[in-house]
């Protein structure tokens, strides 16, 4: 009886176990990663006429991305270093900023999500936008006519950080609320947040290039004026793409069955100690009562452990496959 309840435990660990694993493990092919190649084409086809350095051309997105807006700027790596850029939009990029690995020239792409932002880029719960996500990133000025899938270049500011100020773009707060923060989202599109430079200023820091908004904890304020936009992400919806949804629900589903796996993982420890117990009780009693050999009974004492993983193994497998 509780040997074949070990087993059926047993199954249970290993058929919990790897929907656990591969929900940790999802690949990073993001929306927001498809979104950039995507800008990037058609800031190079702004580009594509014999463009003067250090002159920003706008792009043009197509119909159903109305409301993004990408820009362009081709410049020589040395002057970017040298000189800065100060004022790409909202961007002031300082003396010492480089682009990584090394390129003759460089185009900086230009990117604001405008009301795309919560699309692209879900924020974790409570967190609302206080402006759109404003994006910078660098690509080698090698070849205008190069098509979507550029790598980007990694931009770092070597000396003072590149600022942004979002102030003609940020929405403003009830005064008493929470304090605004920066939001800085990585290559998979994961938020990290900062204060901002000074309070009060609207303008954020980074020694990288990237995807960058300022968002308020608004679960903090008292009176939660929360607008829809920022609720919409925490109702599991089956419809669109990968958004902050599944990313939640992937952690939901990866807690859940981490804590089952633990459970049944202990209930298996105590099922073994107990069946190893009885198996040696049942030895024993044989041998006293038939008068076994001794050999049978080393057998049944020392390799008691041995002997239950043999014999586990082969019911697990079959049950597997089948
Ligand atoms: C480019 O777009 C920005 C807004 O994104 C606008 O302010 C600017 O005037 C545009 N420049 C040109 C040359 O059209
Ligand atoms: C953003 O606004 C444009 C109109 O300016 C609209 O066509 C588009 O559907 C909106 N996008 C989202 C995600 O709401
Ligand atoms: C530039 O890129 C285009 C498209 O990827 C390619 O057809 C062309 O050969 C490239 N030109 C050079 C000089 O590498
Ligand atoms: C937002 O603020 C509330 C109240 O101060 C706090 O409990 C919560 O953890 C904060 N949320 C985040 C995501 O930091």
């Amino acid at each position: 009886m509780g040997f074949f309840a070990c087993v059926c435990l047993l199954q249970l660990l290993f058929l919990c176990s790897p929907p656990v694993a591969a929900a940790q493990q999802q690949p990073s092919a993001s929306p927001a990663t498809a979104l950039d190649a995507m800008l990037q084409e058609h800031a190079y086809q702004a580009l594509a006429h014999r463009p003067r350095t250090g002159i920003v051309y706008n792009g043009t997105v197509p119909g159903d991305l109305a409301g993004v807006a990408v820009s362009a700027v081709r410049l020589r790596s040395g002057s970017l270093r040298r000189k800065g850029f100060a004022g790409y939009f909202q961007f002031a990029l300082p003396t010492g900023v480089i682009a990584q690995p090394h390129a003759e020239r460089v185009v900086l792409v230009y990117s604001d999500l405008g009301n795309w932002s919560d699309h692209y880029y879900p924020l974790p719960h409570g967190y609302t936008y206080l402006s759109p996500v404003l994006g910078l990133l660098a690509y080698d000025a090698a070849n205008l006519s190069a098509a979507e899938g550029l790598p980007e270049l990694t931009i770092v500011a070597s000396a003072s950080p590149i600022l942004v100020s979002f102030s003609d773009v940020v929405r403003a707060l009830p005064p008493g609320g929470p304090a605004p923060r920066c939001a800085w989202f990585d290559l998979d599109g994961v938020a990290q947040f900062r204060d901002l430079e000074a309070s009060g200023s609207n303008v954020c820091a980074t020694y990288r290039g990237g995807h960058f908004s300022m968002v308020v904890n608004s679960s903090a304020s008292v009176p939660a004026p929360v607008p829809p936009a920022a609720i919409a992400p925490l109702i599991p919806d089956s419809g669109g793409p990968a958004t902050g949804n599944s990313q939640a629900w992937k952690i939901a589903v990866s807690v859940v069955g981490s804590a089952v796996a633990l459970g049944l993982l202990a209930s298996v420890l105590l099922c073994l100690v107990r069946y190893k117990r009885v198996k040696k009780l049942e030895v024993m009693e044989r041998n006293s009562e038939v008068g076994e050999t001794l050999r049978m009974a080393q057998v049944g004492r020392t390799q008691a452990p041995v002997a239950l993983w043999t014999r586990t193994q082969p019911v697990m497998e079959s049950e597997y496959a089948a």
